[in-house]
């Protein structure tokens, strides 16, 4: 058997906007290991000097409505194929919190990838130097499609200092290699970590200009 690898990305369309200098996810697949909170941070950090948007790819359980306090709806809707973004602390963001309201909503996987799709398509983030996008748990239809067709530029991934939710990164690593998406930072998280120096060090890496 052949060793080469293989980019799933050949021929794909990016589904990056086009004012938007670098889209980097923040993922692990195992739940609940500090990924909304690295995302919300990292962005808090980074919009010192740098436009950021977030987008929250948790469809059916999004929370950075909740994190950044969003009452209400967004603007605009995937009918008009337009949706703006609010904004706090200087911070584009994006979720399907303020789309969906406090509804309950079953999404299956496929819905759920297109809701994702619409929000890549439609939100009007303007330029931006970085948008993060807060991947939800798991290697289901929503990170697949992001891995495929997100245009993603780089991945942070997160994990615990548990075996268990490290394992799961590796295998998110190993995704991310086979799709062509460069892994800038494996970042293990645990309470009240202080991630001043990853996220220095990303910064670095991100392609800001
Ligand atoms: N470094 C940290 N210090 C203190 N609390 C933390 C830290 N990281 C995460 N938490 C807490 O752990 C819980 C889970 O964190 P978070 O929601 O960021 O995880 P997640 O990986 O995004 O979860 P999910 O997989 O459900 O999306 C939250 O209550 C969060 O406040
Ligand atoms: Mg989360």
């Amino acid at each position: 058997m052949s060793n080469a690898k293989v980019n799933f990305r050949i021929n794909k369309p990016s589904l990056k906007s086009k004012g938007i200098k670098s889209f980097i996810g923040i993922w692990g697949a195992k739940g609940g290991v500090g990924k909304t909170t690295v995302a919300v941070s990292l962005a808090r950090f980074l919009s010192r000097n740098n436009s950021v948007g977030i987008l929250d790819a948790n469809i059916d359980c999004p929370s950075l409505h909740k994190v950044f306090g969003l009452e209400g709806k967004v603007f605009g809707s995937s009918e008009k194929k337009e949706l703006y973004p609010m904004e706090k602390e200087g911070i584009k963001i994006i979720s399907m919190g303020n789309i969906t309201g406090d509804e309950a909503i079953l999404w299956r996987g496929p819905m759920a990838a297109s809701a994702l799709k619409d929000l890549l398509n439609f939100s009007r983030f303007g330029n931006l130097d970085v948008l993060l996008a807060d991947f939800p748990p798991g290697i289901g239809d929503v990170p697949m499609t992001l891995l495929e067709e997100g245009g993603l530029d780089g991945m942070v991934l997160v994990s615990g200092p548990d075996e268990i939710s490290k394992y799961y990164a590796e295998k998110c690593k190993g995704l991310c290699e086979k799709f062509g998406i460069p892994v800038l930072a494996v970042i293990e998280n645990k309470p009240e970590k202080d991630l001043t120096t990853d996220f220095e060090k990303l910064e670095k890496k991100i392609k800001l200009s």
